[in-house]
Protein backbone atom coordinates (compact mmCIF):
# COMPACT_ATOMS: atom_id res chain seq x y z
CA UNK A 1 0.00 0.00 0.00
CA UNK A 2 1.03 3.55 -0.75
CA UNK A 3 0.84 5.42 2.28
CA UNK A 4 1.39 9.68 2.49
CA UNK A 5 0.85 12.60 4.90
CA UNK A 6 -2.91 12.26 4.01
CA UNK A 7 -3.37 8.86 4.92
CA UNK A 8 -1.23 8.42 8.24
CA UNK A 9 -0.36 10.56 11.31
CA UNK A 10 2.71 11.47 10.60
CA UNK A 11 2.15 14.85 9.93
CA UNK A 12 0.57 15.41 13.54
CA UNK A 13 3.31 14.16 15.42
CA UNK A 14 6.04 15.72 13.68
CA UNK A 15 3.73 19.18 14.66
CA UNK A 16 3.34 17.63 18.30
CA UNK A 17 7.08 17.36 18.05
CA UNK A 18 8.00 20.48 16.75
CA UNK A 19 5.48 22.32 19.45
CA UNK A 20 7.70 20.56 22.13
CA UNK A 21 10.73 21.37 20.50
CA UNK A 22 9.76 25.24 19.85
CA UNK A 23 11.86 27.71 22.03
CA UNK A 24 14.59 25.18 22.75
CA UNK A 25 17.69 24.33 20.96
CA UNK A 26 17.60 20.74 20.15
CA UNK A 27 20.19 18.85 18.58
CA UNK A 28 20.69 15.48 16.88
CA UNK A 29 22.79 13.24 15.12
CA UNK A 30 22.12 10.75 12.76
CA UNK A 31 24.28 7.54 12.33
CA UNK A 32 24.11 5.49 9.01
CA UNK A 33 25.81 2.09 8.80
CA UNK A 34 25.90 -0.15 5.51
CA UNK A 35 24.02 0.51 2.17
CA UNK A 36 22.99 3.29 0.32
CA UNK A 37 19.44 2.52 0.72
CA UNK A 38 20.41 3.35 4.95
CA UNK A 39 22.24 6.51 3.22
CA UNK A 40 18.80 7.41 1.87
CA UNK A 41 16.66 6.61 4.80
CA UNK A 42 18.52 8.24 7.06
CA UNK A 43 18.40 11.60 4.10
CA UNK A 44 14.38 10.94 5.25
CA UNK A 45 15.20 10.94 9.09
CA UNK A 46 17.09 13.97 8.99
CA UNK A 47 14.38 15.96 6.97
CA UNK A 48 11.63 14.51 9.49
CA UNK A 49 13.84 15.49 12.44
CA UNK A 50 14.57 19.10 10.98
CA UNK A 51 10.66 19.35 10.93
CA UNK A 52 10.27 18.73 14.19
CA UNK A 53 12.84 21.65 15.23
CA UNK A 54 15.89 19.42 15.73
CA UNK A 55 19.11 21.34 14.21
CA UNK A 56 21.34 18.35 12.71
CA UNK A 57 24.93 17.47 13.48
CA UNK A 58 27.73 15.32 12.95
CA UNK A 59 28.77 15.29 16.72
CA UNK A 60 28.16 12.95 19.14
CA UNK A 61 28.86 15.25 22.30
CA UNK A 62 26.37 17.79 22.97
CA UNK A 63 23.11 16.43 20.84
CA UNK A 64 19.93 15.68 22.70
CA UNK A 65 19.04 12.91 20.39
CA UNK A 66 20.68 9.79 18.56
CA UNK A 67 19.38 7.71 16.20
CA UNK A 68 21.56 5.03 14.68
CA UNK A 69 21.07 3.63 11.19
CA UNK A 70 21.61 0.18 11.37
CA UNK A 71 22.98 -3.08 9.01
CA UNK A 72 22.41 -6.59 9.52
CA UNK A 73 24.04 -7.97 6.56
CA UNK A 74 27.23 -9.99 8.10
CA UNK A 75 27.77 -10.68 12.05
CA UNK A 76 30.46 -7.83 11.88
CA UNK A 77 28.02 -4.86 10.66
CA UNK A 78 25.97 -5.76 13.63
CA UNK A 79 28.71 -5.90 16.58
CA UNK A 80 29.51 -2.40 14.61
CA UNK A 81 26.13 -1.07 15.66
CA UNK A 82 25.96 -2.47 19.04
CA UNK A 83 29.33 -0.83 19.74
CA UNK A 84 27.96 2.34 18.48
CA UNK A 85 24.86 2.18 20.22
CA UNK A 86 26.64 1.33 23.33
CA UNK A 87 28.63 4.66 23.40
CA UNK A 88 25.31 6.93 23.85
CA UNK A 89 24.46 4.95 27.14
CA UNK A 90 27.40 7.60 28.96
CA UNK A 91 25.27 10.61 27.32
CA UNK A 92 21.94 9.31 28.85
CA UNK A 93 23.69 8.79 32.31
CA UNK A 94 24.62 12.48 31.94
CA UNK A 95 21.49 13.10 31.02
CA UNK A 96 17.84 11.28 32.28
CA UNK A 97 16.02 13.03 29.11
CA UNK A 98 18.80 11.54 26.09
CA UNK A 99 17.37 9.48 23.22
CA UNK A 100 18.51 6.55 21.52
CA UNK A 101 16.78 5.29 18.88
CA UNK A 102 17.63 2.28 17.00
CA UNK A 103 16.66 2.27 13.21
CA UNK A 104 17.98 -0.09 10.27
CA UNK A 105 17.56 -3.82 9.66
CA UNK A 106 18.68 -5.13 13.04
CA UNK A 107 15.85 -3.00 14.22
CA UNK A 108 13.56 -5.46 12.49
CA UNK A 109 14.75 -8.75 14.07
CA UNK A 110 13.36 -9.97 16.82
CA UNK A 111 16.13 -10.83 18.43
CA UNK A 112 17.59 -7.65 18.41
CA UNK A 113 15.10 -6.03 19.94
CA UNK A 114 15.37 -8.51 22.65
CA UNK A 115 18.75 -7.96 23.23
CA UNK A 116 18.21 -3.92 23.47
CA UNK A 117 15.56 -4.42 25.60
CA UNK A 118 17.39 -6.23 28.25
CA UNK A 119 21.13 -4.96 27.73
CA UNK A 120 20.83 -1.85 26.03
CA UNK A 121 18.43 0.07 28.64
CA UNK A 122 19.48 3.62 27.45
CA UNK A 123 17.30 2.77 24.21
CA UNK A 124 14.72 4.95 23.95
CA UNK A 125 12.87 3.25 20.75
CA UNK A 126 13.10 0.76 17.60
CA UNK A 127 11.95 1.25 14.62
CA UNK A 128 11.98 -1.95 11.43
CA UNK A 129 13.01 -0.13 7.98
CA UNK A 130 9.44 -0.49 6.08
CA UNK A 131 8.18 2.24 8.83
CA UNK A 132 10.47 4.81 9.13
CA UNK A 133 7.69 7.02 9.02
CA UNK A 134 6.59 6.16 12.02
CA UNK A 135 9.66 7.77 13.87
CA UNK A 136 8.05 11.14 14.60
CA UNK A 137 4.87 9.19 16.36
CA UNK A 138 7.40 6.96 18.03
CA UNK A 139 9.67 9.92 19.63
CA UNK A 140 7.02 11.87 20.14
CA UNK A 141 5.22 8.90 22.26
CA UNK A 142 8.30 8.34 24.15
CA UNK A 143 8.96 11.81 24.96
CA UNK A 144 5.37 11.88 26.51
CA UNK A 145 5.28 8.96 28.56
CA UNK A 146 8.83 7.55 28.71
CA UNK A 147 7.79 4.36 27.51
CA UNK A 148 9.87 2.23 25.49
CA UNK A 149 8.63 0.95 22.33
CA UNK A 150 9.76 -2.03 20.18
CA UNK A 151 8.26 -1.74 17.02
CA UNK A 152 9.23 -4.33 14.18
CA UNK A 153 7.52 -7.36 12.02
CA UNK A 154 4.55 -5.09 11.82
CA UNK A 155 3.71 -6.55 8.35
CA UNK A 156 4.93 -7.19 5.11
CA UNK A 157 6.37 -3.37 4.71
CA UNK A 158 4.52 -0.14 3.12
CA UNK A 159 6.03 2.81 0.66
CA UNK A 160 5.55 5.81 2.05
CA UNK A 161 5.20 9.05 0.24
CA UNK A 162 6.01 12.52 0.45
CA UNK A 163 9.34 12.95 2.81
CA UNK A 164 11.78 15.04 0.84
CA UNK A 165 15.16 13.88 1.88
CA UNK A 166 17.65 15.95 3.66
CA UNK A 167 20.11 15.31 0.95
CA UNK A 168 24.07 15.85 2.03
CA UNK A 169 25.16 16.66 -1.39
CA UNK A 170 23.77 19.23 -3.70
CA UNK A 171 25.21 17.29 -6.81
CA UNK A 172 24.99 13.93 -6.17
CA UNK A 173 21.68 11.94 -5.13
CA UNK A 174 20.05 9.01 -4.05
CA UNK A 175 16.53 7.88 -5.39
CA UNK A 176 15.06 4.75 -3.85
CA UNK A 177 12.36 3.25 -6.70
CA UNK A 178 11.75 0.25 -4.90
CA UNK A 179 11.92 -1.47 -1.21
CA UNK A 180 12.69 -4.85 0.01
CA UNK A 181 13.65 -8.54 -1.77
CA UNK A 182 11.76 -11.96 -2.60
CA UNK A 183 14.70 -13.53 -4.17
CA UNK A 184 15.39 -15.37 -0.77
CA UNK A 185 19.15 -15.68 -1.70
CA UNK A 186 19.98 -18.59 0.98
CA UNK A 187 22.95 -16.87 2.91
CA UNK A 188 20.71 -13.49 2.94
CA UNK A 189 18.47 -11.68 6.19
CA UNK A 190 17.63 -8.54 3.28
CA UNK A 191 14.28 -10.72 2.25
CA UNK A 192 13.51 -10.90 6.24
CA UNK A 193 14.28 -7.76 7.67
CA UNK A 194 13.40 -5.43 4.69
CA UNK A 195 10.11 -7.34 3.53
CA UNK A 196 8.61 -8.37 0.17
CA UNK A 197 9.17 -6.11 -3.07
CA UNK A 198 7.45 -3.03 -3.51
CA UNK A 199 7.90 -0.62 -5.93
CA UNK A 200 7.22 3.42 -5.84
CA UNK A 201 4.68 4.67 -9.17
CA UNK A 202 6.89 5.96 -12.15
CA UNK A 203 5.09 9.42 -12.30
CA UNK A 204 6.49 9.69 -8.53
CA UNK A 205 9.89 9.08 -9.60
CA UNK A 206 10.32 10.98 -12.61
CA UNK A 207 8.93 14.03 -10.94
CA UNK A 208 11.49 13.66 -8.27
CA UNK A 209 14.40 13.05 -10.60
CA UNK A 210 12.73 15.70 -12.65
CA UNK A 211 12.88 18.10 -9.69
CA UNK A 212 16.83 17.33 -8.77
CA UNK A 213 17.73 18.01 -11.96
CA UNK A 214 16.22 21.25 -12.13
CA UNK A 215 18.34 21.80 -8.99
CA UNK A 216 21.44 21.24 -10.35
CA UNK A 217 22.17 17.67 -9.72
CA UNK A 218 24.78 15.85 -12.02
CA UNK A 219 24.13 12.58 -10.62
CA UNK A 220 21.47 10.13 -9.59
CA UNK A 221 21.76 6.70 -8.55
CA UNK A 222 18.35 4.66 -8.19
CA UNK A 223 18.24 2.30 -5.82
CA UNK A 224 16.78 -0.86 -4.82
CA UNK A 225 17.69 -4.09 -3.54
CA UNK A 226 16.88 -5.55 -6.93
CA UNK A 227 16.03 -2.50 -9.17
CA UNK A 228 15.38 -5.47 -12.08
CA UNK A 229 12.14 -6.31 -10.69
CA UNK A 230 11.23 -3.12 -10.27
CA UNK A 231 7.08 -2.96 -11.15
CA UNK A 232 4.45 -0.63 -11.88
CA UNK A 233 3.20 0.75 -15.11
CA UNK A 234 6.56 0.90 -16.55
CA UNK A 235 9.31 -1.84 -16.50
CA UNK A 236 12.72 -1.26 -15.40
CA UNK A 237 14.52 -0.72 -18.75
CA UNK A 238 11.52 1.95 -19.31
CA UNK A 239 12.03 3.91 -16.33
CA UNK A 240 15.18 4.32 -17.09
CA UNK A 241 14.85 5.56 -20.14
CA UNK A 242 12.15 7.89 -18.97
CA UNK A 243 14.64 9.36 -16.76
CA UNK A 244 17.54 9.52 -19.10
CA UNK A 245 15.24 11.39 -21.61
CA UNK A 246 14.62 14.18 -19.14
CA UNK A 247 16.54 17.00 -20.55
CA UNK A 248 19.98 18.18 -18.44
CA UNK A 249 23.58 17.59 -17.60
CA UNK A 250 23.18 14.79 -15.31
CA UNK A 251 24.17 11.41 -15.50
CA UNK A 252 22.44 8.04 -14.31
CA UNK A 253 23.61 5.43 -12.37
CA UNK A 254 21.56 2.20 -10.59
CA UNK A 255 21.95 -0.38 -8.27
CA UNK A 256 21.54 -3.30 -7.48
CA UNK A 257 21.16 -5.54 -10.32
CA UNK A 258 20.23 -9.47 -9.72
CA UNK A 259 21.82 -11.76 -12.91
CA UNK A 260 18.48 -13.51 -13.01
CA UNK A 261 16.68 -10.28 -14.47
CA UNK A 262 19.31 -8.96 -17.05
CA UNK A 263 16.86 -8.23 -19.52
CA UNK A 264 17.81 -7.84 -23.46
CA UNK A 265 15.56 -4.69 -23.05
CA UNK A 266 17.72 -3.86 -19.99
CA UNK A 267 20.86 -4.19 -22.23
CA UNK A 268 19.07 -2.56 -25.52
CA UNK A 269 18.36 0.61 -23.17
CA UNK A 270 21.93 0.89 -21.59
CA UNK A 271 23.45 0.70 -25.42
CA UNK A 272 20.60 3.48 -26.27
CA UNK A 273 20.85 5.87 -23.34
CA UNK A 274 24.60 6.66 -23.56
CA UNK A 275 25.95 9.20 -22.26
CA UNK A 276 23.16 9.72 -19.67
CA UNK A 277 23.35 6.07 -18.63
CA UNK A 278 27.68 5.30 -17.65
CA UNK A 279 28.86 2.59 -19.29
CA UNK A 280 29.44 0.80 -15.49
CA UNK A 281 27.59 -2.15 -14.32
CA UNK A 282 27.46 -3.67 -10.55
CA UNK A 283 26.45 -7.67 -11.18
CA UNK A 284 26.90 -9.76 -8.08
CA UNK A 285 27.86 -13.10 -9.40
CA UNK A 286 28.59 -14.40 -5.82
CA UNK A 287 30.18 -17.95 -6.93
CA UNK A 288 31.24 -19.28 -9.99
CA UNK A 289 30.11 -22.98 -9.22
CA UNK A 290 27.32 -23.95 -10.73
CA UNK A 291 26.66 -25.96 -7.27
CA UNK A 292 27.35 -23.76 -4.72
CA UNK A 293 24.82 -20.89 -7.23
CA UNK A 294 21.91 -23.26 -6.84
CA UNK A 295 22.76 -24.06 -2.88
CA UNK A 296 22.58 -20.36 -2.64
CA UNK A 297 19.28 -19.87 -4.79
CA UNK A 298 20.95 -17.33 -7.27
CA UNK A 299 18.50 -19.11 -10.26
CA UNK A 300 21.15 -18.64 -12.38
CA UNK A 301 24.15 -20.81 -13.77
CA UNK A 302 27.83 -19.36 -14.42
CA UNK A 303 27.12 -20.11 -18.13
CA UNK A 304 23.87 -17.83 -18.29
CA UNK A 305 25.97 -15.17 -16.16
CA UNK A 306 29.26 -15.35 -18.62
CA UNK A 307 26.48 -15.25 -21.50
CA UNK A 308 24.90 -11.62 -19.76
CA UNK A 309 28.09 -10.00 -19.32
CA UNK A 310 29.25 -10.97 -23.20
CA UNK A 311 25.94 -9.01 -24.26
CA UNK A 312 26.70 -5.85 -22.11
CA UNK A 313 30.19 -5.82 -23.57
CA UNK A 314 28.63 -6.07 -26.63
CA UNK A 315 25.82 -3.49 -26.54
CA UNK A 316 28.49 -1.24 -24.59
CA UNK A 317 32.35 -1.44 -25.88
CA UNK A 318 34.61 -0.84 -22.64
CA UNK A 319 32.29 -1.09 -19.96
CA UNK A 320 33.05 -1.73 -16.42
CA UNK A 321 31.95 -4.45 -14.38
CA UNK A 322 31.88 -4.90 -10.79
CA UNK A 323 30.47 -7.64 -8.69
CA UNK A 324 29.78 -9.24 -5.40
CA UNK A 325 31.68 -12.49 -4.15
CA UNK A 326 30.64 -14.47 -1.23
CA UNK A 327 33.72 -17.02 -0.37
CA UNK A 328 33.50 -19.79 2.22
CA UNK A 329 29.30 -20.58 1.10
CA UNK A 330 28.96 -23.65 3.43
CA UNK A 331 29.88 -26.45 2.11
CA UNK A 332 32.31 -24.79 -0.68
CA UNK A 333 35.18 -27.20 -1.59
CA UNK A 334 38.32 -26.14 -2.80
CA UNK A 335 37.46 -27.14 -6.07
CA UNK A 336 34.26 -25.45 -6.37
CA UNK A 337 36.13 -22.45 -4.87
CA UNK A 338 38.65 -22.19 -8.02
CA UNK A 339 35.63 -22.18 -10.08
CA UNK A 340 35.52 -18.32 -8.36
CA UNK A 341 39.05 -17.64 -8.86
CA UNK A 342 39.03 -18.75 -12.71
CA UNK A 343 35.35 -16.50 -13.06
CA UNK A 344 37.20 -13.52 -11.84
CA UNK A 345 40.03 -14.20 -14.51
CA UNK A 346 37.40 -15.00 -17.08
CA UNK A 347 35.43 -11.61 -16.93
CA UNK A 348 38.13 -9.52 -15.50
CA UNK A 349 35.81 -7.22 -13.56
CA UNK A 350 36.94 -4.05 -12.75
CA UNK A 351 36.18 -4.16 -9.06
CA UNK A 352 35.03 -6.65 -6.92
CA UNK A 353 33.54 -6.63 -3.31
CA UNK A 354 34.70 -9.78 -1.80
CA UNK A 355 32.59 -10.92 1.58
CA UNK A 356 33.43 -13.94 3.59
CA UNK A 357 30.26 -16.00 4.26
CA UNK A 358 28.96 -14.60 7.89
CA UNK A 359 26.32 -17.00 9.43
CA UNK A 360 23.00 -15.42 9.92
CA UNK A 361 20.05 -16.97 12.13
CA UNK A 362 16.89 -17.42 10.25
CA UNK A 363 17.87 -18.07 6.86
CA UNK A 364 18.64 -21.74 4.82
CA UNK A 365 22.15 -21.33 4.61
CA UNK A 366 22.88 -21.14 8.53
CA UNK A 367 20.88 -24.82 8.21
CA UNK A 368 23.13 -25.76 5.82
CA UNK A 369 26.36 -28.95 6.80
CA UNK A 370 29.81 -28.05 6.11
CA UNK A 371 30.12 -24.54 7.45
CA UNK A 372 33.43 -23.92 6.69
CA UNK A 373 36.41 -22.79 9.68
CA UNK A 374 37.41 -19.07 10.01
CA UNK A 375 41.07 -19.65 8.92
CA UNK A 376 40.41 -21.39 5.39
CA UNK A 377 37.23 -18.39 4.91
CA UNK A 378 40.48 -16.07 5.70
CA UNK A 379 42.87 -17.40 3.43
CA UNK A 380 40.02 -17.99 0.33
CA UNK A 381 39.61 -14.48 0.77
CA UNK A 382 43.18 -13.50 0.99
CA UNK A 383 43.65 -15.36 -2.22
CA UNK A 384 40.69 -14.49 -4.07
CA UNK A 385 41.78 -10.28 -3.19
CA UNK A 386 45.08 -10.97 -4.60
CA UNK A 387 44.26 -12.18 -7.92
CA UNK A 388 41.34 -9.54 -8.36
CA UNK A 389 44.04 -6.99 -7.62
CA UNK A 390 46.27 -7.96 -10.12
CA UNK A 391 43.20 -8.04 -12.79
CA UNK A 392 42.36 -4.55 -11.39
CA UNK A 393 45.85 -3.19 -12.27
CA UNK A 394 45.88 -5.05 -15.60
CA UNK A 395 42.39 -3.14 -16.08
CA UNK A 396 43.34 0.53 -14.65
CA UNK A 397 47.09 0.57 -16.62
CA UNK A 398 45.40 1.48 -20.59
CA UNK A 399 43.87 4.42 -18.73
CA UNK A 400 47.13 5.94 -18.93
CA UNK A 401 47.25 8.95 -21.20
CA UNK A 402 43.79 8.67 -21.59
CA UNK A 403 41.26 11.56 -21.04
CA UNK A 404 38.32 10.89 -18.82
CA UNK A 405 35.12 13.23 -17.99
CA UNK A 406 34.99 12.76 -14.13
CA UNK A 407 32.05 14.07 -11.70
CA UNK A 408 34.42 15.94 -8.85
CA UNK A 409 33.31 14.62 -5.29
CA UNK A 410 35.07 17.32 -3.60
CA UNK A 411 38.32 17.59 -1.60
CA UNK A 412 40.27 14.44 -0.23
CA UNK A 413 39.76 14.35 3.71
CA UNK A 414 42.76 16.35 5.32
CA UNK A 415 44.47 17.39 2.09
CA UNK A 416 44.47 20.54 0.96
CA UNK A 417 44.60 20.81 -2.58
CA UNK A 418 44.02 17.07 -3.78
CA UNK A 419 40.05 16.17 -5.33
CA UNK A 420 38.70 12.87 -5.89
CA UNK A 421 36.63 12.42 -8.91
CA UNK A 422 34.75 9.41 -10.07
CA UNK A 423 35.06 8.65 -14.00
CA UNK A 424 31.86 7.55 -16.16
CA UNK A 425 32.84 4.20 -15.56
CA UNK A 426 32.98 4.87 -11.78
CA UNK A 427 36.72 4.51 -11.28
CA UNK A 428 38.03 6.39 -8.63
CA UNK A 429 40.69 9.50 -9.24
CA UNK A 430 42.66 11.84 -7.48
CA UNK A 431 44.19 14.45 -8.75
CA UNK A 432 45.82 18.45 -7.19
CA UNK A 433 44.12 21.83 -8.04
CA UNK A 434 44.08 25.21 -6.71
CA UNK A 435 40.52 25.37 -8.39
CA UNK A 436 37.75 24.02 -6.22
CA UNK A 437 35.65 22.43 -9.16
CA UNK A 438 33.42 20.27 -6.78
CA UNK A 439 30.41 18.96 -7.89
CA UNK A 440 30.98 19.78 -11.66
CA UNK A 441 32.34 17.44 -14.83
CA UNK A 442 35.68 17.75 -15.78
CA UNK A 443 38.36 16.49 -18.25
CA UNK A 444 41.45 14.65 -16.56
CA UNK A 445 44.38 12.81 -18.20
CA UNK A 446 44.94 9.78 -16.48
CA UNK A 447 48.83 10.13 -15.44
CA UNK A 448 49.36 7.23 -13.65
CA UNK A 449 47.30 4.00 -12.88
CA UNK A 450 46.85 2.11 -9.68
CA UNK A 451 45.04 -0.89 -8.52
CA UNK A 452 41.95 1.32 -6.66
CA UNK A 453 42.25 4.50 -7.99
CA UNK A 454 43.89 6.85 -10.94
CA UNK A 455 46.16 9.84 -10.67
CA UNK A 456 44.79 12.87 -13.03
CA UNK A 457 45.70 16.20 -14.20
CA UNK A 458 43.28 18.78 -15.02
CA UNK A 459 43.34 19.38 -18.55
CA UNK A 460 39.83 21.31 -19.53
CA UNK A 461 37.33 22.99 -17.91
CA UNK A 462 33.88 21.89 -19.43
CA UNK A 463 31.68 24.62 -19.25
CA UNK A 464 28.25 23.74 -19.67
CA UNK A 465 27.41 22.75 -16.34
CA UNK A 466 29.02 26.60 -14.86
N1 LIG B 1 27.62 -13.28 4.36
C1 LIG B 1 28.51 -12.64 3.57
N2 LIG B 1 28.15 -11.78 2.61
C2 LIG B 1 26.83 -11.55 2.43
N3 LIG B 1 26.19 -10.77 1.55
C3 LIG B 1 24.86 -10.89 1.79
N4 LIG B 1 24.65 -11.75 2.81
C4 LIG B 1 25.86 -12.18 3.22
C5 LIG B 1 26.29 -13.07 4.22
N5 LIG B 1 25.43 -13.74 5.01
C6 LIG B 1 26.87 -9.99 0.51
C7 LIG B 1 26.41 -10.43 -0.89
C8 LIG B 1 25.59 -9.26 -1.33
C9 LIG B 1 26.25 -8.11 -0.62
C10 LIG B 1 25.43 -6.88 -0.52
O1 LIG B 1 26.53 -8.64 0.65
O2 LIG B 1 27.57 -10.55 -1.69
O3 LIG B 1 25.58 -9.10 -2.74
FE1 LIG C 1 19.88 -10.55 -0.49
FE2 LIG C 1 19.65 -11.98 -2.75
FE3 LIG C 1 17.79 -10.11 -2.14
FE4 LIG C 1 20.28 -9.35 -2.86
S1 LIG C 1 18.80 -10.45 -4.16
S2 LIG C 1 19.06 -8.55 -1.12
S3 LIG C 1 21.55 -10.98 -1.96
S4 LIG C 1 18.20 -11.99 -1.00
Amino acid sequence: MILDFKTTDTEKYISLMKAENSGRKKRACVITLGCQQNEADSEKIRSMLISMGYEITDEEKNIDLAVVNTCAIRAHAELKAFSIIGRFKANKTERADFITAVVGCMAAEEQVCEKIKKSFRHVSFTLEPSMIYEFPKLLYKYVSDHKRSFLFGADEGHLFEGIVPNRRSSFKAWVSIMYGCNNFCSYCIVPYVRGRERSRRSADIIEECRNLIKEGCREITLLGQNVNSYKSDMSFPELLSAIANIEGDFILRFMTSHPKDVSDELIRVMRDCQGKLTPFFHLPVQSGNDRILSKMNRTYTREKYLDTVRKLREAVPGIALSTDIIVGFPGETEEEYSDTLSLLSEVKFDMVYAFIYSLREGTRAAEMDGHIADEVKSERMTRLLELQNKISLELNLPYENRICRVLVDGKKDGEENIYTAKTMSNKLVQFSSDVDYTGKFIDVKIVRAGVFSLVGEVIERKIQND
